[in-house]
């Protein structure tokens, strides 16, 4: 049988440098041999990147935002994430649920017992519920990540939201973190790139070692 391909999820703030790391890390995993997808959430799908653009433009009530952020996520695990992984190749996505559980249950103060529940709705339960198997977060605080985001293009409606807002999506992020750090790599994300880009080889070749 086909061995199941590892699925990594990487995880931040806005500006927090997902961008700038993303190529590299996914020239890393070319370069040790490991057949992979890209993608991203939300999006990945037709249908996801239609909803990605309302989600990211259009003003909403926080609850259809939430169930919205979902209804792309079972898209896009039906339609690429469990293909994939069922075919033996890793899939590396630019943020999944652990973005919910920041950006909605804590920035928009959903609450994190309801974003559990539309989890297990869209993601099956107990071992049977798909969980990334390493997250990369790359950390910075919010006064970092507001001055690298004024720099940038238009920003969306995400980036516009306040000091405040993006305090509690970080304090989500880690205390999550906090909770399984055998799935978590949580990065300091405010030092030279050079620095985290060592730092990054480090945990990918020590997750290569563990999933074999
Ligand atoms: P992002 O991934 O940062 O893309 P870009 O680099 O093109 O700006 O943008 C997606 C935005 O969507 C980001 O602000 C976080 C937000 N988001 C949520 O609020 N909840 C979610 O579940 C997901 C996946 C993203």
């Amino acid at each position: 049988m086909q061995k199941r391909g590892q699925f990594i999820t990487l995880e931040g703030l806005d500006g927090a440098g997902k961008g700038t790391h993303l190529g590299w890390l996914l020239d890393w995993l070319t370069a040790a041999g490991i057949s992979y997808i890209h993608t991203r959430e939300p999006g990945g799908t037709p249908l996801g990147e239609q909803l990605r653009e309302l989600l990211l433009h259009v003003p909403m009530d926080l609850e259809t935002e939430a169930m919205l952020m979902f209804a792309a996520r079972r898209q896009h695990i039906v339609e690429v994430i469990q293909p994939a992984l069922q075919a033996g190749k890793w899939v590396i996505s630019d943020r999944f649920t652990d973005a919910t559980y920041a950006y909605q249950g804590g920035g928009r103060g959903l609450g994190l017992d309801r974003i559990a529940r539309l989890e297990s709705f869209v993601q099956g339960e107990g071992a049977e519920q798909l969980q990334p198997d390493l997250t990369i977060l790359l950390d910075v605080p919010p006064a970092i990540s507001a001055a690298r985001l004024a720099q940038a293009r238009e920003p969306d409606k995400f980036e516009r939201e306040s000091a405040d807002f993006f305090q509690r999506v970080r304090d989500v992020y880690l205390s999550r973190a906090a909770q399984v750090p055998q799935r978590y790599a949580v990065v300091d994300s405010t030092r030279e790139l050079s620095v985290i880009r060592t730092e990054l080889a480090q945990v990918l070749s020590d997750f290569c070692k563990r999933a074999g």
